[in-house]
């Protein structure tokens, strides 16, 4: 057997396409390794999103060729791909600036790599098309025991792409047009997936709520649709779905989060901002205001929904007001926990072109003041859990000698002293405490089972 080292940059998507990369390699021989000294190829697929994670990339080529040096001098090969986000926007630069690359291949092109490893052993090649086909029509599915190995949660992407433009983020550029996954072939995965052991499936998509696949009769659905289907699937315990936008959160998809039990009370919404006038130059086409009134309707249909969040500071012309605005959005909000991050101008968005830049210091003393607060309500969303019985998903040993660890509806992290053997299933825990980052619980134990 041969062996592949892969490193995931960036989000949740390049985690699934990274494990599809290796089973599509599986049939050819090659089979995951941790160890990158023992790779035969080595795979970075890698982030542009912002420019400290798009520069890392020639960083990693630069240690990868090392290893592909000492492994020469054993006599082995090695072949360097990059793959992902960074390769479809500058494939032809890396190519230029990092010699030792021999592969390099975009997003939507992944289901050809076999036959590109075979060709990169003789010449460098590069493929950034956007292919007619649909890679996952050529994609083979994970062998069971792989699934198994790769635990109890899974991503499945339902939806790639995005055609809504905002004018900071190279995603459209990246990932291409807004497409959608065929229903029937999304419900043959995820079938799959709970087949090998998978519990809760969380579906991927830039804009996952856009959803709009084919079913069966070749009628377009809505991403409720897709979750009422899912929620049918015998044993599918649990449902999530990232990144959403505002503007396509339905009728149909809130009344799903009042009506399906297996999908979690939780929801990733980012606003970006809570400055009207900043929303608009971003083109996210809605405003501070109208966000608030969605988050009150969501919460309407499930009020104990956690809401997540991301955030830019430092985007062309924010004032200190436009700042302050989007302190008052988050304090009005509640978020759960979230992301944020400082304005990175991308080189071919219209943001990066935009007059008045927030300086250097202004963003990153912006992006402490909101993280203090964003940090608070994540610890004051955690500390109200505490009393409350919840159903935890175990799938992992503690730190702690004795302890196991799961995550609670809401995704907060959980752990609590019980024997191992509950790892797997999903049981009832008394949280007693918890701080910012994770909560502490009492397994409430069943009838005639006893404390260890
Ligand atoms: N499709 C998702 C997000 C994709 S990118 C959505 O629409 O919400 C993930 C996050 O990275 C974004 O939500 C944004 O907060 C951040 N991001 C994107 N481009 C950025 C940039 N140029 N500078 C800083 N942060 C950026
Ligand atoms: Fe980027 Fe905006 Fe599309 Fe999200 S909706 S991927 S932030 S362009
Ligand atoms: Fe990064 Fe591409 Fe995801 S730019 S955030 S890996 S879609």
């Amino acid at each position: 057997m041969k062996k592949i080292f892969i490193k995931t940059f960036g989000c949740q998507m390049n985690v699934y396409d990274s494990n599809r990369m290796l089973d599509a390699l599986a049939p050819h021989g090659y089979e995951n390794s941790d160890d990158i000294e023992s790779a035969d190829l080595i795979l970075l697929n890698t982030c542009h999103i912002r420019e400290k994670a798009s520069e890392k990339v020639f960083s990693e080529i630069g240690r990868t060729k090392e290893v592909q040096q000492r492994r020469k001098e054993l006599g082995k090969e090695t072949i360097i791909g990059v793959a992902g986000c960074v390769a479809q926007a500058q494939g032809e630069e890396i190519m230029k600036r990092a010699p030792a690359v021999d592969l390099v291949f975009g997003p939507q092109s992944y289901h050809r790599l076999p036959d590109m490893v075979e060709r990169a052993k003789t010449k460098r090649v590069i493929d950034t098309d956007f292919p007619e086909e649909d890679k996952f029509n050529f994609l083979p599915k994970p062998q069971q025991a792989v699934t198994k190995k790769r635990g109890l949660t899974a991503f499945l992407t339902v939806q790639e792409g995005c055609d809504k433009f905002c004018s900071f983020c190279v995603v459209p550029y990246t990932r291409g047009v807004e497409q959608s996954r065929p229903v029937e072939q999304i419900l043959a995965e995820a079938k799959d997936l709970v087949l090998g052991g998978v519990k809760e499936i969380t579906l991927l998509g830039q804009n996952v709520n856009a959803y709009h696949g084919g079913d069966a009769l070749d009628q377009s659905a809505s991403l409720s649709k897709l979750l009422h289907k899912l929620a049918n699937i015998d044993g599918l315990e649990r449902i999530r779905y990232t990144t959403s936008h505002p503007n396509d959160m339905g009728d149909d998809l809130i009344a799903a989060h009042r009506d399906l039990p297996q999908l979690m009370p939780y929801l990733h919404l980012p606003v970006q901002s809570g400055s009207n006038k900043i929303l608009k130059s971003m083109n996210r086409s809605h405003t501070g205001e109208e966000y608030i009134e969605l988050i009150e309707r969501i919460r309407e249909a499930r009020p104990d929904i956690a809401i997540s969040g991301d955030f830019i500071v430092g985007f062309p012309d924010e004032s200190d007001k436009d700042f302050e605005d989007t302190l008052d959005l988050i304090k009005k909000v509640k978020y759960s926990s979230a992301y944020s991050f400082k304005y990175s101008p991308r080189p071919g968005t219209p943001g990066a072109l935009m007059k008045n830049q927030v300086p250097e210091k202004v963003r990153v003393e912006r992006l402490a003041r909101l993280q203090i607060l964003l940090n608070q309500q994540q610890g004051e969303f955690n500390h109200n859990a505490v009393g409350k019985i919840m159903p935890v998903l175990i799938d992992k040993k503690g730190r702690i000698e004795g302890q196991i660890g799961g995550r609670s509806p809401y995704l907060q992290a959980v752990h609590f002293n019980a024997p191992e053997n509950l790892i797997g299933l999903i049981r009832n825990v008394k949280i007693i405490s918890g701080d910012r980052h994770s909560l502490k619980g009492e397994l409430i134990l069943n009838d005639g089972e006893e404390k260890t």
